[in-house]
């Protein structure tokens, strides 16, 4: 690239370590560091929550920007991540991001009702640099999912020499659904709201607005980005990306290998490789110490870090908690998200207070503690884009349990007879979403850990593959390229 450095805006509702909810919080955090480590100039660019604003030191670099429809004009502020690494814009903008609760809903977990405008203004902003009015002029804007959708709308209608758009989709079923009066709002012309822009079903899409406008497409994994085209888990949009299959590419998400080493990892008790894998078992002692398990030392542990929704399969497990306890394993769950969940996964853990330890909550230690400490970890998704908790398994010797879809089906290798004699299988693969399946694939999975030389080769092969982000990141490097040709 002419020898100066690729400059890339990545636009994105949650980073870690500052505000996260999930996986694209991850992301939003590991790709850019990865894209910078390749020699790009990435930034970032975020809405002012408080906890950005609280853990951030900012300098303003543009005051009093005017952006219709608000009364009072916003900052824009620069600073770097915690790590130092790459540099982060910020919105300020009071009115819009700075209250308590989460960064899309308030605490007793309703959606904000202003989050059109408050998405829409970050996507703005995000406008802008891509216009080039602003200090820093990105060749390309990463947008990532509903929350940034409307940036590509808002370049396109514009006539002026701008920045090339990818839009990410880490989950095609949040789609942010508006009243169609938020065109005006933006003054984003009228036209686009039919069903060649952002119109869905009467509203305004601005998941849609992403996919329709947007230069490139991109999604989390290769499967994934062939499933979306179909109505099982296209969510309405199938036809839209079936008809954009040209400019879509499926790129499997890394994880951050310095934050997930279960060979430097703060929050265990004991540090372990490969090498040293009965390390293992004194994390799995210290996590049932922890959550007032028994010490059943022959009892395997299934473990569970999850957002409590439809998506993960939380009812495909439910009902076969008792079948699962009955072959004498212990389960560890940690998740938050739906009430009745939480209620149903609660009810069980006192029915069986020797067996289960349900924690309801959000908590990085005792995610980090599970993944440790757990010999089998669940994760049996209706759907998903890609999935980093398998990964964080198979790094830590844990044998993921999941269902072939998505980003689960290309980083899990099932532990077939033929894998595992050719030393590649990494995990258990089930097809259908039902629990008889699901349950047939846990016990075929305390079958093998019975088995101690075939389970230590299962961990071992798990946790020599590479999920770092380079190979990820370089696929991406490749799509903005070829976007600048
Ligand atoms: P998704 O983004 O769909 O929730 P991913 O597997 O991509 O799924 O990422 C989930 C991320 O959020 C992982 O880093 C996981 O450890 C973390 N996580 C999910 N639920 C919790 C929780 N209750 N406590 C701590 N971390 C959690
Ligand atoms: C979404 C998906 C998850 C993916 C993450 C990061 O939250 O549900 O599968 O790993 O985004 O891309």
């Amino acid at each position: 690239m002419n020898g100066s450095k690729l400059r890339v805006l990545f636009v994105t509702s949650e980073a870690y370590p500052l505000v996260k909810t999930g996986g694209l919080g991850d992301v939003s955090y590991a790709l850019p560091n990865a894209l910078r480590q390749l020699g790009l100039d990435a930034r970032l660019l975020l809405p002012g929550y408080p906890a950005v604003l609280e853990q951030l030191s900012l300098v303003e670099v543009h005051e009093n920007i005017n952006l219709y429809p608000l009364q009072e004009p916003i900052r824009l502020l620069v600073g770097t991540m915690p790590d130092g690494i790459t540099p982060v814009y910020v919105v300020e903008c009071p009115e819009l991001y700075e209250r308590d609760g989460g960064p899309y809903q308030d605490s007793s977990g309703i959606e904000w009702p202003d989050n059109a405008l408050r998405f829409g203004i970050l996507s703005k902003v995000a406008a802008l640099f891509g216009d080039h009015n602003l200090l820093f002029k990105p060749q390309i804007i990463h947008c990532n999912d509903w929350q940034t959708g409307l940036v590509p709308a808002f370049l396109k209608f514009n006539a002026k020499p701008r920045a090339k758009t990818v839009m990410s989709i880490h989950n095609m079923a949040y789609q942010g659904l508006f009243g169609k009066e938020v065109i005006n709002l933006f003054g984003i012309p009228p036209e686009s709201f039919s069903i060649f822009g952002l119109e869905y079903y009467g509203k305004v899409s601005f998941l849609k607005a992403g996919l329709f406008y947007a230069d490139w497409i991109t999604t989390v994994s290769p499967t994934y980005a062939e499933d979306i085209q179909i109505a099982e888990y296209g969510c309405g949009l199938e036809g839209l990306l079936t008809q954009r299959n040209q400019q879509l590419t499926g790129i499997v998400n890394g994880i951050d290998t310095s934050a997930w080493d279960p060979n430097n990892d703060a929050y265990l008790s004991h540090a372990y490789s490969s090498k040293n894998l009965p390390a293992k078992s004194r994390n799995t002692q210290a996590l049932r110490r922890k959550l007032k398990l028994p010490q059943l030392k022959q009892a395997p542990l299934i473990g569970m870090v999850t957002r409590l929704t439809e998506q993960k399969g939380i009812d495909l497990v439910l009902p076969i908690i008792p079948d699962i306890i009955k072959t004498g394993a212990q389960m560890a769950i940690l998740g938050s998200g739906d009430e009745d969940f939480e209620n149903r996964l609660q009810e069980l853990a006192a029915l069986y207070p020797t067996k289960i330890s349900v924690t309801i909550g959000y908590n990085e230690e005792l995610s980090h503690q599970i993944e440790a400490g757990a010999n089998i970890f669940l994760m049996p998704s209706k759907f998903e884009p890609c999935g980093l908790n398998q990964m964080y398994s198979m790094r830590y010797g844990t044998i993921p349990i999941v269902r072939r879809t998505g980003g689960l089906a290309d980083t899990v290798i099932d532990a077939t007879p033929k894998n595992i004699k050719n030393k590649i299988a990494t995990g258990f693969v089930f097809e259908t979403k039902n629990s008889a399946e699901l349950l047939s694939c846990v016990q075929r999975a305390l079958q093998s850990f019975r088995e101690k030389k075939t389970w230590r080769q299962l961990q071992i092969n798990g946790m020599k593959r590479d999920f770092s982000w380079h190979t990820s990141a370089k696929q991406y490097v490749s799509v903005y390229e070829s976007l600048l040709e």
